[in-house]
């Protein structure tokens, strides 16, 4: 799984994430894709399997808190609004029930 592996980068942080590890809280949301010209999905970094080729293009907030020690950009602004709830994901339409945002599958 994603995750597991975004774990192995930052152990500590990710173990003492807010992640609930079932496909529910939706705070291990990315954006990926398999490499150039491949089209840009939505998934769960908790179910999702590592492939050949992918490359994350967005992470949710959760994570990129969690890795923040790896330098990936994360501005002190940015961790300053952290969301501390789900609204965002609610906003963007994101269904926690599939893969994809909603209106697309
Ligand atoms: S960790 Fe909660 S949905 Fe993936």
């Amino acid at each position: 799984m994603l995750l597991r592996a975004m774990q192995y980068l930052s152990p500590e942080e990710v173990a003492h994430g807010r992640f609930c590890w079932n496909e529910e809280c939706q705070y291990c949301r990315v954006h990926f894709d398999l490499g150039p010209e491949t089209p840009n999905r939505v998934g769960l970094s908790c179910k999702l399997m590592v492939q050949e080729g992918m490359r994350i293009t967005e992470m949710a907030q959760e994570i990129r808190y969690c890795l923040r020690e790896l330098g990936l950009g994360l501005t002190n602004k940015d961790l300053a609004n952290k969301d501390l709830t789900n609204k965002d994901l609610d906003n963007q339409g994101f269904d926690k029930d599939k893969e994809e945002p909603k209106g697309q599958g």
